[in-house]
């Protein structure tokens, strides 16, 4: 109970990993606030708060405006900050949307917290983005930064506004630079946030997953679970000797063996397709992160394997089918969950 009685605040809060992040804290005993503006195009789903019954406190404010909250941030303890647009092809389509949500409202959020609270604990959700085309691996803290698109530009500026403002000592900030996350509570319904939502869609509604080029790529998917585990560490530990993670999942994969792991568990195959127009300047190739600052800081290590997550994954969406994916899908996630039921009640 890390966190019992203290007021925390999580911006995105309604999203995807702030979601699971505040339903955790709630159960540490904090008192949670979210601030979330619950962008179309965003993972924001109300009904991902739905265990919290009503006792996380919910904002829907751009963190943008964060100014005009000042007694709030004034009495916040820790603030985790997820909210940001995740999307590379969103933000190749209209940068400039990008830049509002993911940069420019992040330097006013971070402003408003030096004058109304300084020296906050900040926690930020950085993106393994920032760094582009991986010039080694598993890919550290030291890799240069030199992204690949507009999304992984606006993230690399709020990274380093995190730095900075703890560089010259106004807020206690740090940075988790995330790897591909996946688990309960995604946006499954969202093109463009990357292949694992993707994915996910489609094993609930029994379709054959694309891979896109020839499989060989990897990537290390970490289970939203362990991605909480990080943040609440990092969240009060009470000295901090770093102000850069990278975080990676358990192991790394190639795309064909994640989709054919995925593919399993759904009872659906794969097929290889060519880069689509818009993604092809924008894939990076292989990618893996060292964790290993992670583990010497906070003893942190990944520990849900992609199989167990894929499985847990799965359990949750079939039990909340209509809450995630968009009506016209919902008739063949229903034939789909039917096969699947009487393929697991199958003896042998
Ligand atoms: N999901 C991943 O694989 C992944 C990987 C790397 C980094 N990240 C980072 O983690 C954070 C959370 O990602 P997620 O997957 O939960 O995304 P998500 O889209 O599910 O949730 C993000 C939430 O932020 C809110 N938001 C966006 N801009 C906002 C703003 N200016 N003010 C207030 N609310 C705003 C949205 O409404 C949404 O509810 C993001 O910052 C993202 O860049 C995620």
């Amino acid at each position: 109970m890390r966190y019992r009685d203290k007021h925390v605040i999580v911006t995105g809060g309604l999203g995807f990993i702030g979601s699971n992040l505040s339903l955790r804290l709630m159960e540490e005993g904090a008192r949670v606030t979210i601030i979330d503006s619950a962008i179309p195009g965003c993972g924001g789903n109300r009904f991902n708060l739905t265990p919290a019954g009503g006792r996380i406190n919910v904002l829907v404010r751009d963190v943008g405006q964060a100014e005009e909250l000042p007694t709030l941030l004034a009495t916040a303890n820790v603030i985790f900050n997820l909210a940001g647009e995740i999307s590379h092809i969103h933000s190749m389509r209209d940068p400039l949307r990008d830049l509002k949500l993911n940069t420019t409202a992040q330097l006013h959020l971070l402003e408003a917290c030096v004058r109304n609270v300084p020296g906050v604990r900040v926690v930020y959700a950085g993106t393994r983005q920032i760094y582009g085309v991986p010039r080694y691996l598993p890919m550290d803290e030291n890799h240069p930064i030199d992204p690949v698109d507009f999304n992984g530009v606006h993230k690399a500026a709020a990274d380093l506004y995190h730095g900075l403002f703890a560089r010259n000592g106004s807020l206690d900030a740090c940075v988790i630079r995330l790897t591909n996350v996946y688990g309960p509570r995604m946006a499954v319904n969202i093109s463009g946030q990357g292949f694992l939502g993707n994915f996910f869609r489609r094993m609930l509604i029994g379709e054959p997953l694309d891979v896109f080029g020839d499989g060989t790529q990897l990537r290390d998917p970490v289970h939203v679970d362990d991605v909480v585990d990080a943040f609440l560490a990092a969240g009060c530990a009470p000295k901090l000797h770093h102000r850069i993670f990278n975080l990676g999942g358990p192991e790394p994969l190639s795309l064909m063996d994640i989709a054919r792991i995925a593919g399993n568990e759904a009872g659906i195959g794969f097929g290889f397709k060519p880069f689509p127009a818009d993604l092809k300047p924008i894939e990076i190739g292989s990618y893996y992160s060292s964790s290993t600052r992670l583990f010497e800081e906070f003893g942190w290590t990944a520990k849900i394997g992609f199989r167990q997550g894929v499985q847990q994954t799965l359990s949750y969406f079939r039990q909340h089918l209509n809450n995630y994916l968009e009506p016209r899908d919902w008739p063949r996630a229903q034939t789909a969950l039917a096969s699947a039921s009487t393929t697991s009640n199958e003896p042998g």
